[in-house]
């Protein structure tokens, strides 16, 4: 269908190039055009109103449009000083107040905050300061990064090339040298018949191991990774894992770099991923939720180790050399700040506590449906995989693309989620009712029960499925 003449959606067509848009669609079809956001909801330029179940991208922990002690930190911010950088030591003083709130808050003890305009900025930077701390410690061969398959780190050609995404590598030239990724710890796709979690995250551990004795302990610099694995379908690590995980890494001397991105700010019940998990960074990264998705920005938080290394050899150096113009923007640093207020007040961790047990049960309540695979989630972030066969775990042909399917249909619902291949992530506000968790699956069911409505007249599932 193309979009009405005139409209906003033509104009996209015309002029808008998109990220992870099939351009040539865009331009026959339109864009879907966001008008204005009321709580949970989206509305659109023809007058629709959506629900958004996965938070914009996994980023609007406080809802669309509603949160007028962000704007009024932004507005005074600004008329008070509307930019500021961070270069020669200067900065303006919204900044250190956040940097000194984002150390206190650290799930582990942290030294110091950096910051960044978004998510794939900060783990490139910290790419960057892992080769400045190994070259200032005297062992410039320890550099290799080790990220997993189905892996989600960013967009920019080093932090893309962590991404084990197949589809932010093809035709970029992606990987870079020296990106290794090891297992994804996905059990119900990876484990073996019959191997329990345990001993599918001791498979993990112990295949991480090889890999770094295969390329040399003394070539490997860091491991990045996501307490939960976001984008890569919401996959929810094995009991065991990441105890086990980090044991190998600290035999080897590999630093741990835990991107927090999506999981940080009580998205997993807690305020980090990594305290859900038993994590303890080194460095984390972090973005989206920090500044509950209003402006961009995004930090790197380090611990004592690790900075006393940059510190010193930025001495040495003369300075730090690296810098964004942007970094510490002062107006993002106070919505951020506000954000952070926002939630100790709100005591948004116990929301999600509270809401969690209500979100898993509707969650887990499509595990016997005959199309879904599995259903994983923590906390409010959760995913529901489709499959051809539920014994044998078999996906459907990619080509049907049945998870992009679902979500089309979705739409006439009035829901947002996201496809990842067939899994149907969910990631709803953090300030959602019980109601609004209870219809965003209603709504879901009623998706799912079309699909599968379409799966069947089109020939692909037998009649009696
Ligand atoms: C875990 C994780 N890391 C990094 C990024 C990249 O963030 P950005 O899109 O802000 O560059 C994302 C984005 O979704 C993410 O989910």
């Amino acid at each position: 269908m193309s979009p009405r003449p005139n409209s906003l959606a033509a104009k996209d067509a015309a002029f808008h190039f998109h990220g992870y848009t099939n351009a040539l669609k865009n331009e026959q079809e339109g864009g879907f055009i966001v008008t204005h956001g009321k709580g949970v909801f989206i509305y659109t330029e023809d007058g629709k109103e959506y629900m958004d179940g996965l938070s914009g991208l996994w980023c609007s922990s406080l809802g669309f449009g509603e949160e007028p002690r962000l704007v009024e930190a932004a507005v005074k911010q600004m008329r008070t000083l509307s930019f500021y950088h961070t270069f020669s030591n200067k900065t303006a003083g919204v900044v250190s107040e956040l940097a000194e709130k984002l150390v206190n808050l650290a799930p582990v003890p942290m030294s110091k905050a950096y910051f960044c305009n978004s998510g794939s900025e900060a783990n490139d930077t910290v790419i960057k300061m892992v080769r400045y701390y190994n070259n200032a410690l005297g062992r410039p061969q320890k550099k290799k990064l080790i990220s997993r398959v189905k892996a989600y780190h960013g967009v920019t050609v080093a932090a893309g090339s962590l991404t084990g995404l197949p589809v932010v590598h093809k035709d970029f030239d992606l990987p870079i040298a020296g990106v290794l990724h090891t297992d994804c710890p996905h059990h119900y796709r990876f484990g073996k018949p019959g191997e329990t979690e345990e001993e599918f995250a001791t498979r993990c551990a112990e295949s991480l191991e090889k890999l770094i004795l295969s390329e040399g302990p003394d070539t490997i610099a860091a491991m990045f990774a996501e307490p939960v694995m976001g984008a890569g379908g919401v996959i929810v690590p094995p009991k065991t894992y990441w105890e086990k995980i980090q044991a190998v890494l600290k035999k080897y001397d590999v630093l741990l770099v835990a991107d927090e991105v999506i999981c940080g700010f009580g998205r997993t019940g807690n305020f980090w991923g990594s305290q859900t998990f038993g994590m303890k960074p080194d460095i984390m990264t972090m973005a989206k939720q920090l500044s509950a998705g209003v402006l961009p920005i995004a930090a790197i938080m380090m611990n004592q180790r690790v900075y006393e290394v940059l510190r010193d050899n930025s001495a040495k150096n003369v300075v730090f050399g690296h810098g964004i113009t942007y970094s510490g923007h002062p107006a993002c640093a106070a919505v951020a700040l506000e954000t952070l207020n926002i939630y100790e007040e709100r005591k948004i961790v116990d929301r999600v506590r509270a809401l969690a047990p209500l979100f898993l049960k509707r969650l887990h309540s499509f595990a016997d449906h005959p199309l879904v695979g599995e259903c994983r989630g923590v906390g409010l972030v959760g995913a529901i995989e489709l499959v051809k066969n539920k014994a044998t775990h078999e996906s459907f042909d990619p080509a049907l693309a049945v998870g992009a399917n679902l979500v089309r249909l979705a739409h006439d619902h009035g829901l947002i989620i996201r496809p990842v291949a067939d899994s149907l992530a969910i990631c709803p506000p953090l300030i959602s009712t019980e109601a609004e968790i209870d219809s965003l699956f209603d709504r879901f069911g009623r998706a799912l029960a079309d699909t599968q409505a379409w799966l069947k007249q089109s020939g692909h599932l037998p009649v009696a499925a």
